[in-house]
């Protein structure tokens, strides 16, 4: 196996009485799409928190792309990006000056270039020139996962990136996500939605009373329970499939001015597939 990209072992951490973290460790390799999952206060949060160099663990170390959190935060921060759940755009400047910003202050020449070229793919390029103030929230947070890719970094964090999302844009960060890591680089990736899990992560880990209760891939996961009984039902297509067919990947209505009635059927509606039973 290659170095890990992340690497915590032991982490503890409380606030005041309350003790979040009890001990816990992972490894993410380059490459890999690692998902922590828990609860709301299970302490996602602070592990990323702890591993981005921004809160200080009681016990425990991190090292992140060969450098240790506590002792090295300088070359941590520079190999490394955060989304944080709460998004980090300055409402104050155009999406595009946020994302020139981020350029200057990771030190990169083409920050124009580079704004263009983020503002274009996640949908940006109309708003470009507004302040961040006037978006909506989900456009929000396509500029700040879009100001997190700034500069490539070879370590990812993205708490909760696609909450608040359109289903077009959690589509663009899930290929984004897909992108970045088939080019070598460490995802850490928290989320409540499973789905979103399932797809992206290569490795997943769940944190419940401040230990982690399960850590490996999703196979591995899946045989911790034994197998569910098959039976095949025919599928409907979902609330997303039907948004998707009538909105479009790209956010075109197909037909001009055409409205869409319930009760054409579509070739969607005739699929069968395998389900487990829930
Ligand atoms: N700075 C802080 N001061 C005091 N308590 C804190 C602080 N940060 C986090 N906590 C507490 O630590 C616990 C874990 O919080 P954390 O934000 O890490 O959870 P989370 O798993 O990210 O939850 P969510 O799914 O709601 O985002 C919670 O009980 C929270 O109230
Ligand atoms: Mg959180």
């Amino acid at each position: 196996m290659s170095k890990p990209a992340i690497k915590a072992e032991g982490l503890v951490k409380s606030f005041g009485a309350t003790q979040v973290l009890r001990g816990i460790g992972f490894e993410v390799a380059p490459g890999e799409v690692f998902s922590l999952l828990g609860p709301n206060g299970a302490g996602k949060t602070t592990t990323v928190n702890i591993c981005a160099t921004l809160v200080r663990p009681d016990a425990g170390r991190v090292s992140v792309g060969g450098f240790d959190v506590t002792r090295q935060p300088g070359r941590v921060r520079a190999a490394i990006s955060l989304t944080g759940q709460f998004a980090a755009v300055d409402g104050l400047l155009t999406g595009r000056e946020n994302l020139v910003l981020m350029a200057k202050l990771r030190g990169l020449k083409r920050g124009r270039e580079l704004a263009a070229d983020l503002l274009d793919r996640f949908g940006l390029a109309a708003a470009a020139d507004r302040r961040a103030d006037t978006y909506s929230g989900g456009m929000v947070r396509r500029l700040d996962v879009a100001m997190s890719l700034v500069g490539d970094p070879a370590v990812i964090f993205l708490d909760e990136p696609t909450t608040g999302l359109d289903p077009e844009g959690r589509l663009e960060v899930w290929r984004t996500v897909e992108q970045l890591a088939a080019g070598g680089a460490a995802i850490f990736l928290t989320t409540q939605y499973l789905d979103e899990a399932e797809r992206l992560a290569s490795h997943l880990a769940i944190l419940r009373e401040g230990r982690i209760v399960a850590d490996g891939t999703l196979t591995e996961l899946k045989q911790m329970f034994p197998p569910a009984q098959k039976e095949y039902v025919e599928k409907q297509p979902s609330l997303e499939d039907v948004f998707l067919a009538i909105v479009g990947e790209t956010g075109q209505t197909g037909q001009a001015g055409q409205t869409r009635k319930a009760g054409q059927a579509g070739e969607t509606g005739k699929n069968r597939e395998e389900r487990r039973p829930t």
